[in-house]
């Protein structure tokens, strides 16, 4: 499945990533600019911050509490749309997914 990330400056990068692998890991190992993911996956950092386009966030699992305590720490703006990319894991039915990068993860 593939996820288009649309990175800070406004690129957009269309990168498949397994189904089972975090957007996270897909989004590092395809050299996306703009998530830092410092924790290295373990939902501690809040750098792979992310927005989630809104025509696909009822698809996605809802944030758990740790998750959201994370967000509230997010260096950037905290919107509806915010989640964090090493808690979602890809599946086929989210191909064409849209996530948008935040400005900054510090
Ligand atoms: Fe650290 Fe996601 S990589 S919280």
């Amino acid at each position: 499945p593939e996820v288009i990330f649309i990175e800070p400056n406004g690129r957009e990068r269309h990168i498949d990533i397994a189904s089972g692998t975090s957007l996270m890991v897909g989004a590092v190992q395809g050299n996306v600019h703009g998530i830092d993911a410092e924790c290295g996956g373990c939902c501690s950092c809040a750098t792979c911050h992310i927005y989630v386009d809104p025509a696909f966030i009822e698809r996605l699992p809802a944030a758990d509490a740790m998750e959201d305590e994370m967000l509230s720490g997010a260096a950037a703006e905290r919107r509806d749309s915010s989640r964090l990319s090493c808690q979602i894991s890809m599946t086929p039915d989210l191909d064409g997914l849209i996530v948008t990068i935040p400005d900054r993860q510090f």
